[in-house]
């Protein structure tokens, strides 16, 4: 008797098992359009019940990194939809997650006439990659107007609508590790004095509206969201009222009927503990389904899922290395390590390749 390899649903759709697929910005779309390469890769891990993509941009403002696909063009979304033909095939359910880069970008990155965008004028500490001249400092972005804000709500909502298109069975909102919809949350990067900035009714104003317009674009079954309370990575540091502000935010989001949460731990890979309160209070505070990640193998996913701490375990790293994760926990069988040099790396080394159980 197994939770975590057990038929479950979410929502009414109906998954072969409660293992989820993290999100795994892999880039390797060039020309930041999806290919038959990542239709390969997603369609080898399939055996788990759930894959949310890799980080893809609803926008060209908010393909920050080099080599991230988008799904706000045509071409993007027949791109996609090869993705999602293989997966299903193999019985894996499919959501896209829709990442809006923010200020955690490159001016070099963005196509022509793109603009590196965020709450205020505050650039994120650090460096990126680019492809055509390396290591640069992040981009100084520009304050979003008004405008502009409704502007990008539009594209999260339009590029939702694409996603359903090209066959995905939903969405997750990237609301975590220092993104756009996390830089309007968090006071650091959010320092708006209008109806943006300010209480956290203000500050996570942006995202319910997202949230809000996404629902209105697919329907609340295909909305999740992806959110990183006590997260520090990309320059965003944790402040007194975090706790209280996300315990709120899990209200809201609840009330609007989304999907799931997805809270993300990276202690396993050095940040800072996300103290279990803050787990227990979203848990009690969110009707929907709870989704926990961050360094899970078998043991502890299934002992999580038998606590009622969550209700699917999202697995990152183990499932880039190894394609058929469901099969090798089941027989309890060696685990390949990830290969960190070709994480980001264009091309099939490090990405097709880690071998299966023969
Ligand atoms: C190569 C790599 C790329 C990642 N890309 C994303 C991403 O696009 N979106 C996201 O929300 N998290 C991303 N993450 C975080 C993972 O989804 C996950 O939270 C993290 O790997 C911890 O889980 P694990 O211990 O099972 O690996 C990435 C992690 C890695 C290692």
């Amino acid at each position: 008797m197994s939770l975590l390899f057990d038929k479950a649903t979410l929502g009414s759709l109906p998954l072969q098992n409660r293992l989820v697929m993290a999100p795994l910005t892999r880039s390797r779309a060039s020309g930041n359009i999806p290919n038959e390469l990542m239709a390969q890769y997603y369609a080898q891990r399939a055996s788990v019940g759930l894959i949310i993509t890799e980080g893809t941009s609803p926008s060209p403002n908010g393909l920050g990194y080099a080599r991230i696909p988008g799904v706000f063009s045509v071409e993007q979304t027949a791109g996609w939809t090869p993705v999602t033909k293989a997966v299903h095939a193999q019985g894996a359910k499919i959501f896209m997650q829709l990442m809006h880069c923010g200020r955690v970008a490159h001016e070099f990155n963005l196509p022509a006439g793109a603009h590196v965008l965020a709450p205020s004028a505050v650039a994120a500490a650090g460096e990126m990659f680019t492809d055509s001249a390396g290591m640069k400092p992040h981009t100084v972005p520009l304050a979003m107007t008004e405008a502009q804000i409704r502007a990008t709500i539009e594209e999260f909502a339009q590029a939702a609508k694409n996603a359903v298109t090209a066959g995905f069975d939903g969405v997750e909102l990237h609301g975590a590790n220092g993104y756009l919809l996390e830089q309007f949350i968090r006071p650091n990067s959010n320092r708006r004095t209008d109806r943006y900035g300010g209480s956290i009714e203000n500050r996570a104003r942006f995202v319910l509206e997202a949230a809000e317009a996404v629902i209105s674009a697919v329907g609340k079954e295909k909305v999740g969201i992806r959110l990183s309370p006590f997260g520090v990575f990309n320059d965003m540091p944790v402040y007194p009222e975090m706790e209280a502000d996300y315990t709120w935010l899990a209200q809201q989001l609840s009330a609007r009927g989304l999907a799931y949460i997805h809270l993300v731990d990276h202690s396993p890979m050095g940040a800072p503990p996300v103290p279990d309160s803050v787990k227990t209070a979203i848990r009690g505070a969110f009707k929907g389904a709870l989704i926990l990640s961050g360094g899970y193998d078998a043991v502890r996913a299934e002992s999580d899922l038998a606590a009622g701490k969550c209700d699917l375990v999202a697995v990152g790293r183990p499932i880039l290395a190894n394609p058929d994760l469901v099969a090798r926990w089941k027989a309890g069988a060696a685990l390949n390590a990830p290969d960190f040099g070709t994480f980001y790396t264009p091309g099939p080394k490090g990405y097709t390749d880690y071998p299966a159980l023969g």
